[in-house]
């Protein structure tokens, strides 16, 4: 059930669900739903329940996927929620910094750009931390990272440093993860215009520097394109491995 756009993560679930030979139903925007003519995501989720194994929901408003999964009795996959989670997202991540340092403890990792509304920081951070990771929040002061997460990773005795400078950190840097500002989140366009160019990450800031790009895409401006064809880019790398990490997480959730 798809309430928000998306490219990667339903196409890399269907293809998982494809390639596991199972099959896919459902809708992208519901405006083809029954939801235009005013049923409750409660009833829609009920149906889903009754025709699939497993529910995977992507919606504006934060909890939703929770909410579904008290309700019905098939797994509920959260593929974002509003400025809330992204888990799926970040198990990807996670596997891809695993391909490319055999480890996540010790790493020195900045999460930098719109650490507010983009929710693939939001869950990633929890994750690192839990392995051990360094963490850098980098962002316009208007984007840092919420207080109720920072609060929630003080409270794991998980520590992290905040920074609206980039190049403060830089050269200690193993893995950029940079994200788009979220544009379609802002209550305020002007706000949006003022901060959207903060960061760029270019071949010139990161040339003969140890390090790996990420970003969960799409990208605006944030990554320059002379960035793509070299040995920085693992952006594309991610996407790729969101196949066969979902197909581990639907394995592991359809018990049959
Ligand atoms: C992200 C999302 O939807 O949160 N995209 C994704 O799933 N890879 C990031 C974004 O929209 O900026």
């Amino acid at each position: 059930m798809f309430f928000e756009a998306s490219t990667r993560t339903r196409l890399s679930f269907e293809t998982a669900m494809k390639r596991l030979g199972g099959n896919c139903i459902g809708f992208t925007g519901s405006d083809g739903s029954s939801i235009i003519k005013g049923e409750t995501i409660a009833d829609t989720s009920k149906m889903f329940e009754s025709y699939s194994d497993a529910i995977l929901i992507r919606h504006p408003l934060e909890g939703v996927a929770k909410f579904i999964s008290d309700i019905v009795d098939v797994p509920v996959i959260n593929a974002g929620d509003g400025t809330g989670q992204h888990p799926t997202q970040t198990l990807l991540d996670l596997y891809t910094i695993k391909e490319e340092f055999g480890k996540i403890k010790n790493l020195n990792i900045a999460l930098i750009g719109d650490l507010k509304y983009g929710r693939t920081v939001h869950s990633l951070s929890y994750a690192l931390g839990i392995f051990g990771a360094k963490m850098h929040f980098i962002s316009p002061n208007e984007l840092k990272m919420p207080d109720e997460i920072l609060h929630d990773l003080k409270k794991k005795k998980i520590s992290y440093h905040e920074t609206n400078n980039l190049k403060e950190v830089i050269d200690d840097l193993d893995i950029i993860y940079i994200t788009r500002i979220q544009k379609e989140r802002f209550p305020d366009l002007e706000e949006y215009e003022k901060i959207k160019d903060s960061y760029l990450i270019d071949r010139n800031l990161i040339e003969n520097k140890n390090l790996i790009v990420m970003h969960p895409l799409p990208r605006t401006d944030e990554i320059n394109h002379d960035i793509d064809n070299t040995k920085y880019n693992k952006y594309f790398k991610q996407a790729f491995n969101g196949v066969p990490v979902r197909m581990a997480i639907l394995k592991n959730l359809i018990k049959r």
